[in-house]
């Protein structure tokens, strides 16, 4: 069997976290090798470039410097993580990968899509998710879970309630784009029934 990319996305307060773990448990009791990782970061200079990215800072960082950030950050995570992982047989499960940059730097800063796609063709070459789970939720709901976590709030998780509400629709319009690939899970649904729809998709992922 050769290895499968999976990752996961959604907009802050989805429960990604929380389903990551279930995901990780459900495939290693299945005894698939398997490596967990993350973006932006997954490598020591790229956790050193997401410490850049997450941290406020005074005056606002350009959006072309963050999109170039999450990019570099990539390069690293693919030449020394992804791809020796996918070689060798093993799964790889990233929490994030190009999606995130397409709904948060596209959607979400409005940088052109075009200008993304460009990136990503030069950076990825070829490389792409074999599955994507979209955790999807209202962002009002989000916002909330992100308030009762009562930790500190990001770079990211300081911008408003349009900025996200932008983010989550570039991400229903790419899986609505890419339905094989990227599969919507409604994340306001119950862990138990998320759970179930989850372990559905990766027995096929399985089989197949
Ligand atoms: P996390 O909340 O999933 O740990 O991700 C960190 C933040 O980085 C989150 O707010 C989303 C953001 N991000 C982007 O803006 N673009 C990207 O390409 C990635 C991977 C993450």
């Amino acid at each position: 069997m050769i290895g499968q990319f999976i990752s996961i996305e959604g907009i802050e307060g989805a429960g990604k976290s929380t389903q990551l773990a279930f995901i990780q448990r459900y495939l290693i009791e299945k005894g698939i090798k398997l490596v967990v990782t993350r973006e932006p970061g997954g490598t020591d200079l790229g956790e050193q470039i997401r410490t850049l990215l997450l941290t406020p800072t005074e005056t606002a960082m350009a959006v072309d410097t963050e999109l170039l950030l999450m990019f570099a950050a990539r390069a690293e995570h693919i030449e020394q993580v992804i791809k020796p992982a996918l070689e060798r047989g093993d799964w790889v499960l990233s929490d994030r990968f190009v999606d995130a940059t397409f709904a948060y730097q596209g959607g979400g800063r409005g940088i052109d899509i075009q200008r993304i796609s460009t990136l990503s063709d030069w950076a990825l070459k070829g490389l792409q998710t074999d599955v994507t789970f979209l955790f999807d939720l209202p962002v009002e709901l989000g916002q909330q879970r992100v308030i009762n976590r009562n930790q500190g709030i990001d770079r990211f998780e300081q911008e408003k309630v349009d900025f996200f509400q932008r983010i989550r629709e570039s991400y229903l319009s790419r899986a609505q784009h890419e339905p094989n690939r990227i599969k919507v899970i409604d994340a306001s649904k119950s862990i138990v029934e998320i759970e179930q729809q989850l372990a559905t998709l990766l027995d096929n992922l399985i089989i197949n």
